[in-house]
């Protein structure tokens, strides 16, 4: 069982927010059908249709990652360009474990002219390696901002000296990006085709600038695995990503909610909830079932944070249509001690934080909330982490990752593809293109 998370979904049952939450009935009756979800995806893990599940034991991808940063040890700042599963848990990692050893800076993600020249023109390029990354190798995003990033570099270090500033990580067969770097002979590291871009976290995509960065990514990778250890040996009763994704599909089925917020109380993780985001929307967000019969179905995801939105979107989820459920992430123990100064000024508003740590005002910020909304009825769990390391980051990785695939199976949809977004990356081929 994994000792990173701990989930707490009393409030998200019909015993504390009565027909709003789901009772006893209900979920046993589902529960042969919570079993066979866990079943196919331990099946598509087994046959290798999927490759995430066991890249965080593969020693490989460990070492060619080390190599490369080694490669750079030159350079003291790394920019970062890729866009969706090729961007987003790069962010969170970073902003999660704040590595300091050396500088990540995050761009590729927008066509924004002025972000990106703010961008560059702010990094010391002789000092900086790119890291360009794109799966596919020809998305429009990334690869415009890194082409431009070449010319300044180019500009600046000279074009026979460019070679050496530059991480690709792609299709490790195929597309532009992959004939580019074995052209011009840049490092390149794989994306293994059996992992899609929103469930490569854990890859290259976001291991090897945590590396650069100084972070301990065998934590990461040891993490996630004994997650998903978990996973395979729990019953779905006892399991946290089991139970998690079935509350979550008996809250859209049976009562309509199917706003699903994530509000992490921690600002490290406020980068984690826009990852969670793209891998709740892309994943289960779609048109067709597995029998290809229109269904349009899909859960909006939300990420807030606390404390800050208890002072904007709480007013909404509290009062608003009973159609969401929120789910709260807690930090038992934080770096930093902070105390609230004592007695100061003495006026008695001020008393009840006096001397008190933030920490503690924190949980109680979480608790009170919810308390409130339990009152209201409205469905809310809370995930506990002990602390934020590398383990316990790569467990909520893996946890959030086997959710999403637990709910493509109880929704009977293939979470893996992406025919919407396919869609638009081919209508903006065909205008660009005329
Ligand atoms: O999850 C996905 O598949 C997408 O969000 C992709 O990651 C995104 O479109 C970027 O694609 P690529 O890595 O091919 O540039």
């Amino acid at each position: 069982m994994s000792s990173h998370l701990s989930f707490d979904f009393t409030r998200m049952r019909s015993s504390s927010v009565g027909r709003w939450g789901a009772s006893d009935a209900e979920r046993k009756k589902i529960a042969p059908r919570l079993r066979d979800a866990k079943k196919e995806v331990l099946r598509i893990h087994e046959s290798r249709e999927q490759g995430w599940m066991s890249y965080p034991t593969d020693k490989d991808v460990g070492k060619k990652i080390t190599s490369v940063v080694k490669q750079m040890n030159a350079f003291q700042t790394c920019l970062v360009l890729g866009i969706g599963g090729s961007d987003l848990a790069g962010r969170a990692l970073y902003s999660a474990l704040k590595p300091s050893k050396k500088k990540l800076v995050f761009a590729g993600a927008n066509t924004d002219p002025d972000e990106l020249f703010e961008i560059v023109d702010g990094l010391d390029l002789k000092n900086t390696c790119i890291n360009i990354i794109s799966k596919s190798g020809g998305t429009v995003e990334p690869m415009a901002s890194f082409l431009y990033v070449l010319s300044q570099l180019e500009k600046k270090v000279g074009k026979r000296n460019v070679a050496d500033h530059i991480v690709a990580t792609t299709d490790p067969e195929s597309g532009s990006l992959y004939e580019l770097a074995t052209k011009h002979g840049w490092a390149m590291l794989p994306i293994p085709r059996n992992i899609g871009g929103r469930f490569s976290a854990l890859t290259a995509v976001g291991l090897f600038p945590l590396a650069f960065a100084g972070t301990d990514i065998q934590g990461i990778q040891k993490g996630a695995h004994q997650e998903f250890q978990a996973f395979q040996s729990e019953s779905v009763e006892k399991n946290n990503a089991c139970q998690y994704a079935l509350l979550q599909y008996l809250a859209y089925t049976k009562r309509n909610q199917k706003i699903q917020i994530v509000m992490p109380y921690s600002a490290q993780l406020k980068e984690f909830g826009l990852w969670y985001r793209q891998i709740w929307a892309e994943s289960l967000g779609k048109k067709v079932n597995r029998k290809k019969k229109i269904v349009n179905v899909g859960p909006t995801p939300i990420s807030a944070l606390g404390a800050t939105d208890q002072h904007s979107q709480i007013q909404l989820y509290t009062e608003g249509p009973n159609d969401k459920t929120i789910l709260f992430i807690e930090i038992e123990q934080f770096k930093n001690d902070l105390h609230v100064p004592a007695n100061v000024f003495g006026m008695k508003e001020l008393v009840q934080i006096s001397g008190k740590r933030f920490r503690d005002i924190l949980h109680a910020e979480r608790e009170a909330t919810s308390r409130a909304l339990t009152a209201s009825k409205r469905p809310n769990g809370t995930l506990f982490l002990k602390k934020i390391t590398p383990g316990s980051i790569g467990a909520l990785f893996m946890f959030y990752e086997l959710a999403t695939a637990l709910s493509g199976e109880l929704y009977d949809i293939n979470a893996y593809n992406q025919p919407g977004v396919e869609a638009g990356k081919k209508a903006m081929h065909d205008i660009l293109s005329r």
